[in-house]
């Protein structure tokens, strides 16, 4: 289904409006192929009935449909794996050590996509640092996408799914078989609140974090929302917490109260402390 130059335009700035997604010019097939199948299920013949309707009224949970189908939920179990190497070999171990005398731990994964990234961390705490499940854990995963939050609080994934980063000892130990899929075992399932945030609004109340993990999502938005987020995400962040941030992020020129940990542990942040 053809997309006309002011109906992309009008779906851009709805985009734009609602989630801070910048949908670059010459993305028109993205708009086609995304929206196409919700013009068919929602009963209408072209894309541009589709945005006829949401011209009318803004105002219903058609617009939300519309700018979930434009966000992109590509992730993977250990996704990049180095910043979970750091996250082992370097932040949880200074993290158990300087949190000790409050046994009190608080993460943030602030786009969750589908789980995998939230799961992967719970993961890795209780393979090698099983005693911080003795510990109050806040462990918060949020996105902006109701379907993909229902996902993760599902824990179910498909078999090509886990194939792609997971250790097939992990798979075996932490999931179960359900019918062609795998559900990861209740104990992960409770272990995290996921929760809707829109980063490009002003944050819900959160603890102060010792984790954010925000991660492959600041590539989606203009330099001045990449600052207004780091910014927030600095006003949540412990004196001595992390930010995890993705291969292709960075804070450098966008907020300088950052500063990188090391080349070798690419993608791991902490604030520069005055
Ligand atoms: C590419 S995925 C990244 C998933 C995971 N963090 C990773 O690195 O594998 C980007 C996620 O950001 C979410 N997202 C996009 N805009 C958002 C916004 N304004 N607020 C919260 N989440 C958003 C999308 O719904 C999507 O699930």
């Amino acid at each position: 289904m053809p997309v006309s130059s002011s109906d992309f335009n009008y779906i851009r700035e709805l985009v734009l409006e609602c989630s801070a997604i910048v949908l670059e010019e010459g993305k028109e097939y993205l708009v086609e192929s995304r929206l196409g199948p919700i013009a068919k299920a929602e009963g209408f013949d072209t894309i541009d009935r589709l945005v006829e309707a949401l011209r009318i009224n803004s105002n219903n949970g058609l617009q939300s449909t519309v700018v979930e189908a434009l966000t992109t939920n590509e992730t993977s179990f250990f996704r990049d794996i180095h910043p979970f190497e750091t996250l082992k070999d370097v932040v949880l171990p200074e993290l158990l050590k300087n949190r000790n005398s409050t046994k009190e731990l608080n993460i943030w994964c602030g786009a969750s996509s589908s789980g995998q990234e939230p799961y992967t961390v719970a993961m890795l705490i209780q393979e090698n640092f099983p005693i911080l499940l003795d510990w109050k854990m806040n462990f918060i995963a949020s996105d902006i996408s109701e379907k993909m939050l229902d996902r993760c609080r599902s824990g179910l994934f498909s078999q090509l799914e886990v194939n792609r980063g997971l250790p097939a000892s992990l798979l075996i130990k932490n999931f179960d078989r359900q019918g062609a899929n795998w559900v990861i075992k209740k104990q992960f399932r409770d272990m995290i609140e996921f929760k809707y945030i829109n980063l490009s609004r002003e944050l819900p109340y959160l603890p102060k974090m010792d984790m954010v993990f925000m991660r492959n999502v600041l590539i989606y938005f203009d330099v001045e929302m990449k600052k207004k987020i780091l910014k927030q995400v600095k006003s949540i962040l412990q004196p001595d917490g992390y930010l995890f941030l993705g291969g292709a992020e960075t804070t450098l020129n966008l907020d300088e109260s950052y500063t990188r940990l090391g080349v070798k542990f690419s993608g791991c942040y902490r604030l520069i402390r005055g």
